[in-house]
C-alpha cells in the first residue's frame, strides 16, 4: 500500500489488514523512529554522512499486529513522540539518505517474509520493497482533502488546528519525496489506483478488500 501521506492511508491498511487476518506493518513509523534517533543524538538530519552513521546501528523493535501498536526505541515507547511536528519535519530528509533505506528495507523484507499474510504500507513498497506483492495498491487524494484530514486528526488528538500550515507541510513533503534520488514516490506500474478525495473510510476499504480478493484469486487462490 503506498501513497503519499494523508490518504488514510494507514487507516485504511490498518482495518484492511484486521478484515484480511492479516499482519500489518506501518514503515513510515520506521522512518521515523530513524528520524527520533539523529534529532536524539544531536545530528543534523541535513548531514547525510553524520544521519548514515546514527543509524548505522539502530535498535528498533516494531510490532505487526493491525490491532495493537507496538513502536520501540531501546525498549522506550515512542509511538506518540514520532507523530510530533518535531519528527514530521526531519523525517523527509533522514529517509532520503540511501543507507537508512538500506538498513530499513532490508528489515522491511525480513518482517513481511515471516509475517506470512500482510499488508505492509510506506512509499516504496510496490516499486522497491515488495515488488512481487499479490495486490499493490497506490492511495491518491488532493493536497487539500490529505491536509484537511491530517488537520482533523491533529485536532482529535490534541495538536492544534492548523490547516494552512497543514497544507504547506502535506505540499513541501510531497515535493520532497516525489522528487529524491533514492526510492521516488510514484505508482508501481502495476497498481491499482485509488482516488480517497471523495470517499468515506469504509468505501475506501471495501474497494480494496475486493482489489486484494481478485489479486489473490488470480494468483491461485486465497493461502
Ligand atoms: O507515512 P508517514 O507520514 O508516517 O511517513 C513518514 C516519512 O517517511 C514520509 O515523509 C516519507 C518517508 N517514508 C519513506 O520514505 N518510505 C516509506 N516506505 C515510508 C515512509
Amino acid at each position: 500500500m503506498d501513497g503519499p501521506s494523508g490518504t488514510g492511508k494507514s487507516s485504511v491498511s490498518r482495518q484492511l489488514a484486521t478484515r484480511l487476518r492479516a499482519r500489518y506493518l506501518d514503515t513510515g513509523a520506521m522512518y521515523r523512529v530513524a528520524t527520533l534517533r539523529v534529532l536524539r543524538l544531536g545530528v543534523d538530519p541535513d548531514d547525510p554522512a553524520a544521519v548514515a552513521a546514527a543509524v548505522a546501528e539502530l535498535p528498533l523493535t516494531i510490532g505487526t499486529d493491525p490491532g495493537q501498536e507496538l513502536i520501540l526505541l531501546a525498549g522506550e515507547d515512542v509511538a506518540d513522540e514520532i507523530r510530533g511536528s518535531v519528527v514530521t519535519r526531519a523525517v523527509s530528509a533522514v529517509s532520503a539518505v540511501p543507507s537508512v533505506r538500506e538498513l530499513l528495507v532490508a528489515l522491511q523484507r525480513e518482517i513481511a517474509a515471516s509475517a506470512g499474510r500482510i499488508v505492509v504500507e510506506g512509499r516504496d513498497i510496490g516499486t522497491v520493497v515488495l515488488p512481487e506483492a499479490d495486490a499493490k495498491v497506490y492511495l491518491t487524494a488532493s493536497a487539500e482533502a490529505r491536509a484537511h484530514r491530517r488537520n482533523q486528526q491533529n485536532i482529535r488528538e490534541g495538536r492544534g488546528d492548523d490547516y494552512q500550515g497543514v497544507l504547506a507541510d502535506v505540499q513541501r513533503r510531497d515535493t520532497l519525496d516525489s522528487t529524491r534520488a533514492v526510492s521516488p514516490l510514484r505508482p508501481a506500474a502495476d497498481a491499482v489506483q485509488v482516488d480517497t478525495s471523495e470517499l468515506a473510510m469504509d468505501e475506501v476499504i471495501d474497494a480494496l478488500y475486493r482489489v486484494v480478493g481478485h489479486a489473490v484469486a488470480g494468483n491461485g487462490g486465497p493461502r
